[in-house]
């Protein structure tokens, strides 16, 4: 982000003080943070409290191995349990924990924790009648269904960690996750809904599937939950096998088992600076103390009046903390809803906030820009009178759009939590707390009870008010990840090994503190992009163009996007013997990245250059090529294509000019 922007960030004097009675009946208050501040181990000792132990845990931390953290020591605990099972023993069996939402209009669905009880004990029965044991590893690649937070809880139950692949991606994304985490079954759906239609989801299985088979990893079993009841193209008894068959038949009960506090939970894989995806390991007790924690302190749960709604999809770090575990944890009653937001028409998730009274709303800036071009109108045609409070994530929120949403969606009495925190941190680590700090538009304000972070400068030492530098976490945590999945090596050295001697975690991210100490995350640091915020790799972009059979190098930067935050932007030199590649190469490269990885990572622009710009040791200058994708319109690749992209960066400022 440049000096400019930042210091029109810096002027905004905005400032919402705290509702009174939401303040006056906070969760969490004040005190908490100097009570954190003069013990944090006691602090989130008292945190992982909250749940429910088989075992008590006998250390709160142990820090000796860093930066391999083990919390919670000697304590035996379920997730499942956790977030199921208690609730209903608490005489709790009866309230809602899902209302579903299907993307079709009228396919709804409530689901009590009694009868979740009995669908995960059923699902976990299913999972070990198909082979799966402790420790294996189960893929999941479903819509946003219930079945999609049961199996994940199931998994948890017989302590098989999932990974969840986001149903947006290819066969091959999905083919690399099984592949590297060696997942023995798969859980999908015949398909899903999107934007009105039926969405194919088990072909890509197949595919993935044969891929992996390749590769020398063999599936055993794909569990099929039937969405949409569209055809499939294959089915293979030998290994297929209908969820209505396997979960339907198996029996409600199944005594969970407990396990050791860091008993792996799950592997999510999230884009690095390089190509292949890393897969960020969280365990069990940490990781619930703290996606618990912070949806109870940060959201202000009260889980007897509210409804809650968090739009992630589960296939990202948000929609496992912020949906399955954290809300669960807490016995929270929340809306799952499958779709778009404009499907069938752009009211509609005001609509789904109308219908259920949702209280708490979680999502992203990406979302609320879009809204905010829509117009007022639509909002103000429903009755959202229930929300008490907002929240915010996934890359910076422009002050426009807290703005925007404060006053539009919350009426000007809802906070708007703006929460900081990434796949690695398992949790929310530095927001508001809406019962204590007041809302600064587009601040994150300041770590949360429990978590302590820093800006810093490249040596090390905070940076002082006023200036910017990186962002670092400077105490572990429980929710901390523990490592990247079989890599301990690439873990210390991406997180670790740039403030080694001060033992601090580098987050990737650039931050500022304004003049009362307050942060302000401007974004990466490094060569990962954020695209309606989710993180892609430029690498593993380039890699998908350089896959392509015209194409001999590519560059990739993300570059400022209105709507999007960061827009995927391509350089690309294609092989002599393509020639000037045919009329159609832009299409086909943003096409041939699109099945190569997904939607969400197909190119805004593609860019056909001579060359590229090096250092002289071989280095991609992203950093010009940035500059030239920030200033130009899309659209005449005949142009670049005769001209270096030297030439073009010295008349970039010209061409913007001449627009
Ligand atoms: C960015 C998503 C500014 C940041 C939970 C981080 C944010 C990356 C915010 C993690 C925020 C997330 N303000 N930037 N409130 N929240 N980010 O792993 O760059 O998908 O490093 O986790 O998103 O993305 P991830």
């Amino acid at each position: 982000m440049s000096e400019q922007t930042l210091s029109n960030l810096l002027k905004e004097d905005r400032r919402f003080e705290p509702p009174a009675d939401l303040a006056e009946h906070a969760n969490l208050t004040a005190e908490a943070y100097e009570r954190a501040d003069a013990d944090y181990e006691a602090f989130w000792a008292e945190q992982a409290g909250r749940l429910s132990w088989e075992t008590p845990f006998e250390r709160v931390l142990d820090w000796d191995d860093a930066p391999f953290a083990k919390w919670f020591v000697g304590g035996r605990i379920n997730a499942a349990y956790n977030c199921v099972d208690r609730h209903v023993e608490a005489g709790h069996g009866d309230r809602v924990a899902l209302h579903f939402v299907g993307e079709p209009v009228d396919d709804t669905r409530d689901l009590t924790y009694a009868q979740l009880k009995d669908e995960v004990s059923q699902a976990a029965n299913a999972l070990t009648a198909l082979g799966v044991e402790t420790g294996d590893r189960v893929a999941i690649y479903m819509p946003m269904i219930p079945e999609a937070v049961v199996t994940m809880l199931a998994c948890a139950r017989i302590g098989a960690p999932h990974t969840v692949v986001f149903g947006g991606f290819s066969s091959d994304a999905l083919a690399t996750r099984v592949v590297d985490c060696e997942a023995k079954v798969i859980v999908t759906a015949d398909g899903g809904y999107r934007r009105g239609a039926p969405s194919a989801l088990k072909p890509a299985v197949d595919a993935a599937r044969e891929k992996a088979s390749s590769n020398g990893h063999d599936v055993s079993k794909v569990l099929v939950v039937q969405r949409t009841g569209q055809d499939l193209e294959a089915w293979d008894d030998d290994v297929d096998v209908w969820w209505h068959d396997a979960v339907g038949s198996a029996s409600t009960e199944h005594a969970c088992e407990f396990f050791d506090a860091e008993h792996p939970l799950f592997v999510m894989y999230t884009s690095g600076t390089t190509g292949k995806p890393k897969g960020i390991l969280h365990t069990t007790g940490g990781y619930l103390t703290g996606s618990a924690y912070t949806h109870w302190a940060v959201f202000d749960l009260k889980p007897e009046t509210d409804v809650y709604w968090c739009t992630a999809d589960i296939g990202w770090i948000t929609g496992h903390s912020y949906i399955t575990y954290g809300p669960m944890a807490n016995g929270a009653t929340q809306v799952l809803y499958e779709g778009t937001p404009d499907s069938p028409e752009r009211g509609r998730w005001w609509d789904i906030i109308e219908k259920y009274g949702v209280t708490l709303f979680y999502t992203a800036p990406t979302a609320i820009r879009s809204f905010m071009k829509q117009g007022r109108e639509i909002p103000d045609e429903r009755d959202l009178s229930s929300l008490r409070l907002l929240g915010s994530v996934g890359e910076p929120i422009n002050p426009e759009a807290y703005v925007w949403y404060r006053h539009v969606i919350g009426a000007d009495k809802t906070p708007v939590v703006d929460t900081w925190w990434q796949t690695e941190t398992g949790s929310i680590m530095i927001s508001p707390l809406p019962g204590v700090t007041h809302g600064k538009p587009g601040s994150a304000m300041i770590p949360i009870p429990g978590i302590s972070a820093e800006v810093v400068d490249d040596d090390g030492n905070p940076v002082p008010d006023g200036s910017g530098g990186l962002l670092v976490l400077t105490k572990p945590w429980p929710s901390m990840l523990r490592t990247i999945y079989k890599d301990d090596e690439r873990y210390v050295d991406t997180y670790w090994s740039r403030f080694r001697q001060q033992g601090y975690y580098f987050a990737g991210d650039g931050a500022k503190k304004d003049t009362d100490g307050d942060l302000w995350v401007l974004g990466r640091v490094d060569d990962v992009m954020n695209v309606s915020g989710h993180r892609l790799s430029t690498t593993e972009i380039e890699s998908a163009l350089v896959s392509h059979p015209k194409v001999a190098e590519a560059a990739v930067v993300g570059a400022q996007d209105e709507d999007t935050g960061q827009a995927v932007c391509a350089f690309v030199i294609l092989r002599d013997e393509a020639g000037d590649g045919g009329k159609d190469i832009v299409e086909d490269l943003r096409n041939h990245v699109r099945t190569q990885i997904g939607p969400i990572a197909k190119p805004r622009q593609v860019m056909i250059v001579a060359e590229l710009p090096k250092t002289r040791s071989g280095k991609i200058m992203r950093r010009l090529l940035k500059d030239v994708a920030e200033n130009r319109e899309v659209g005449d690749v005949t142009t670049l294509a005769d001209s270096s992209v030297m030439d073009l960066i010295s008349k970039g400022s010209k061409a913007s000019s001449d627009e």
